[in-house]
């Protein structure tokens, strides 16, 4: 009986393994493919240890240096005077912002999920459950941005708590600089779960030098780091009050595989970050020109369609929802939002001559000009090209052994 059970956990793991890491074209802008390095680290004794603060612990002296490392090689990658890799996710460190930055009643600036703003802080998330009163920026839909001229007229009518740049829809960076100068006494925080391997890389904005004292994210989107999350700042109040709250109110056990594994995707963007970030919005513009000359409408066209990662369709959600359930019977893997991620074809190589093949592949179905089970048969063929992750590092060099 449990060999049976083991039989079948094996064989639904390693279907997975094979289904989405060899045969489909992976298109989700929250997900990434970490190097072998970087997953080995999962595999280590490093994941059935323990560590606290309060040194309740014995037999930590390495994992003490382990965390002091990490951390040491994010405040280098994201030029930052303090970095906190405890949190397990971007929600969690979402979480512990608005735990140790607000009360009961304060209010909270963020963008709107109906235009793609993260659910998880709003008065569906942690808003409602801290007792919030969430409000939203004035939002561009032509722009798909911020409106920043109607968005500072409503920071100096509402006066919040705390405001929230960044999102989980996001072509282009928000006005971040302009509104901070315009935030009076807010605590202005840049949620980055979405754009921190583009912000490691240089590209896209540099919330820290934009007048935020948090940047905060998910280490695993456009940075192709383990599932897991981030807190960093320059700011020595705002910074202990948050790491402050971390344990043991928020994160108990840290998961010290995780965070051995995240200091080796910060080291390859220290390494290849720069080179990796354009390759992603180079192939996000090639991705989103070749949709649209197909025929696929694709938002923000006027402004070259998009700065980051993303592509955005440009359909109702009922469509985008058809869509993507026929995407994936031809191998293609995007949401039902109608975002359109370039982060993890970027990691494996492709490049913009592919980025056009991979348009064509999606129009093919989107437009019902082929069966997706046939393009299924060229998406294969495709990535069979593009097995390896690139922008990674093996291991020490010899010579430093
Ligand atoms: C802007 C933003 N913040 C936070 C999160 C939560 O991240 P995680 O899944 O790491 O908890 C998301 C998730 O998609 C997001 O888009």
């Amino acid at each position: 009986m449990s060999f049976r059970y083991l039989e079948r956990l094996e064989k639904t793991v390693k279907d997975h393994e094979t289904w989405r890491t060899k045969e489909c074209l992976n298109l989700i802008p929250s997900e990434n493919r970490g190097s072998e390095l970087m997953r080995s680290m999962f595999m280590t004794d490093l994941g059935n240890r323990y560590s606290a603060p309060d040194r309740f612990y014995r037999g930590t002296r390495y994992l003490d240096e382990l965390q002091a490392l990490a951390e040491e090689i994010a405040r280098k990658v994201f030029n930052a005077r303090y970095a906190d890799v405890r949190p397990l996710s971007g929600h969690t460190a979402d979480m512990a912002v608005l735990l140790s930055m607000t009360e009961r009643g304060d209010r909270v600036m963020s963008v709107s999920p109906d235009n793609g703003g993260y659910p998880g802080v709003t008065h569906l998330g942690l808003g409602k459950l801290l007792g919030l009163e969430n409000l939203y920026f004035p939002y561009d839909d032509h722009a798909v941005n911020i409106d920043p001229r109607l968005a500072a007229a409503a920071l100096k009518a509402k006066k919040p708590r705390v405001v929230i740049f960044g999102s989980s829809f996001i072509p282009f960076p928000h006005p971040t600089k302009s509104l901070s100068a315009q935030s009076g006494g807010a605590v202005r925080v840049y949620d980055g779960s979405h754009v921190l391997g583009l912000i490691a890389g240089g590209e896209f904005q540099d919330p820290l030098r934009e007048g935020c004292s948090l940047l905060i994210g998910s280490t695993h989107k456009s940075l192709p780091g383990p599932q897991g999350g981030i807190i960093l700042s320059n700011s020595d109040e705002v910074f202990s009050k948050v790491a402050g709250k971390i344990h043991p109110g928020i994160v108990d056990n840290v998961h010290l595989n995780r965070v051995a594994a995240l200091a080796v995707a910060l080291v390859e963007m220290m390494q290849f970050g720069k080179a990796y970030a354009k390759a992603v919005v180079q192939n996000s513009q090639a991705l989103a020109k070749g949709l649209a000359s197909r025929g696929i409408k694709v938002r923000g066209a006027h402004l070259g369609y998009t700065k980051s990662h993303q592509v955005l369709l440009d359909y109702d959600l009922g469509r985008l929802g058809g869509f993507a359930e026929r995407l994936e019977k031809g191998n293609i893997i995007v949401d039902n939002g109608g975002r359109v991620g370039t982060s993890e074809l970027t990691r494996m190589g492709y490049g913009a001559k592919e980025m056009d093949e991979v348009a064509d592949l999606m129009s093919l179905v989107m437009l019902g000009k082929k069966p997706a089970d046939l393009v299924a048969k060229s998406v294969k063929s495709l990535t069979r090209q593009f097995h390896e992750p690139k922008f990674v590092l093996r291991s020490t060099p010899k010579e430093l052994q």
